[in-house]
Order: C-alpha cells, then structure tokens, then sequence
C-alpha cells in the first residue's frame, strides 16, 4: 500500500532545550520532507505549552503538526495551572490547548480533541490520538496510592474509553490505523537501557488498560486486515513490540536537550 512518509518526534522538553537545540530540531524535522508531523506529548511544560507551540507550528512550517499531550504538559513550576502531582489544571489546560489552536493555528491538531481523527494521505492512512496517563497495573499494587487509583479511572481509563469509543464508530473502516499516545499501552515496550522495566516504576511508564483494549481492537478488525500502529514516548527508551499480526507498538527513544525525530518505519503487515 502506497502511503506518504510521516515524521514523528516525542518527549522534546523545550522548556529544558537551549534555543540552538530548538531550531536544530526543528530543521531536523523539516528536513525529513515529510508533510505530516506527530508528537506523541512531552511538549514542554504547562506555563509555556501555547508559545511552545506556536513556536512549533512556525519554526517547522510548512509542516502539519499532529499531536498529543504528555504528563509534563499538564504540570505547571510556578503554580498557574496548579501546582504539584495533585494540580486541578487538567481539564483547564485541555480547554486552553483546544481553544489556541482553534483560534491560531492553522496546521496543527490537537489529536485528543478529534473525534473523527486525521485522513493522512489517499491511501486511508488514519490518525487518532489521545493523551492518556500511566495507569499502575503493571506495577507493584500495594504501592498504589488513593490518589494513583483516581488518576487511573480518571486520566487513563478515561482516555481509553475515549479512544475504544472512536475506534468503533470508524465508518468505513480505513486499513491503516496510527493512534497516537503519550504512555506505552503494554509492559513490554517500557525499557530501561534495553532492558525491561520493572517494579513500582512499570507502574508509572506504562498503561496496560489501553494495551488490552487494542489488543481486544485488532482481533476484532483482524479479517478486514487493518494494520494498527501505536506511537507512545513517555519512557525516553526506543522500543517495538507486536502483540498481534496485525498491532504493533513502537516508543521513541529521547534525550532531554536534544529532541530528536524519525520517519514512522513502513509496517510490513501493510505491504502487499
Ligand atoms: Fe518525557
Ligand atoms: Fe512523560
């Protein structure tokens, strides 16, 4: 199947990058050619998040940016949105993002917001994106705090929810899928230096309830051979995983100072 090369950059931390870092970026990302770019969250942080991403949409003109957001683009260091790991801002912070690129910017998508997701190319390459949080299954239960379970109904299922809702209201069915998250869906693709992460911190780099809703997704559309692809960061550790034939995984390794970008690697499920 003929598609249209995509660039995908994750976890860039501009607020932690110098601005040399910055503009190398996004000449990275412009050099690619290609004319659609996904960030998969970690933008930056909340009190800068709308000039970050103005910066974004001008600096890798003429590129269409799609994207979603991270954890860290809902915190906020000097208390604007709230401060903390228990900030009320969440919601807030959605609503500013929704309305400044309404308002602003023309070649951006925030992902979270589109029910019916992006039509990539004419090869019916379509992109749905929502945020999504961690969700502690993974880890070790008895460290799961009152407030860890409330952001798991709250942030992640939510979002899950959200997203199993999207995909099942697609009409027609397209035959290339990407959805776009912040937090890697499965255990397995949350590594650590090439080795696999474990303990408490699974908890916190992975979410599983997403994993098992795609996995429950890709069996269902299997015999119409729809070819899903999962973009995640979050962890900063480069890794690809295939829980079916027809679902792969794959999360971007990043550098904090140094954002990076690639081109989305064709799946071969989807060559004919
Ligand atoms: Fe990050
Ligand atoms: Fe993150």
């Amino acid at each position: 199947m003929q598609s249209s090369p995509i660039a995908w950059a994750t976890d860039l931390h501009l607020d932690k990058a110098t601005p040399e870092a910055r503009q190398t970026w996004a000449a990275k990302c412009v050099d690619t050619g290609a004319a659609e770019l996904i960030i998969t969250g970690d933008i930056s942080n909340a009190d800068r998040l709308a000039d970050d991403l103005d910066w974004i949409e001008q600096a890798c003109a003429p590129m269409r940016v799609r994207f979603v957001l991270g954890n860290h683009d809902f915190v906020s260091p000097t208390g604007l949105w709230g401060r903390g790991p228990d900030y009320d801002g969440h919601g807030s912070i959605r609503s500013h993002v929704e309305g400044c690129v309404a308002s602003a910017r023309a070649r951006m998508t925030y992902l979270h917001s589109e029910d019916r997701g992006v039509l990539l190319d004419s090869g019916g390459t379509l992109l749905l994106g929502v945020d999504g949080w961690f969700d502690g299954r993974a880890g070790d239960p008895d460290q799961m705090t009152k407030t860890a379970h409330e952001r798991r109904e709250l942030r992640a299922d939510l979002d899950t929810r959200l997203l199993a809702w999207r995909l099942k209201e697609l009409s027609p069915t397209p035959r290339r899928v990407i959805i776009a998250t912040h937090v890697p869906p499965f255990a397995t693709a949350c590594l650590h230096m090439g080795d696999q992460t474990s303990g408490f911190k699974l908890g916190l780099y992975s979410n599983v309830g997403l994993g098992r809703m795609l996995t429950e997704y890709a069996d269902e559309v299997r015999k119409l051979k729809v070819g899903i692809t999962v973009l995640a960061g979050h962890t900063h550790n480069a890794a690809a995983i295939r829980p079916r034939r027809n679902l792969r995984v794959l999360v971007q390794g990043s550098e904090v100072g140094a954002p990076g970008v690639m081109l989305l690697p064709a799946d071969p499920y989807l060559i004919d």
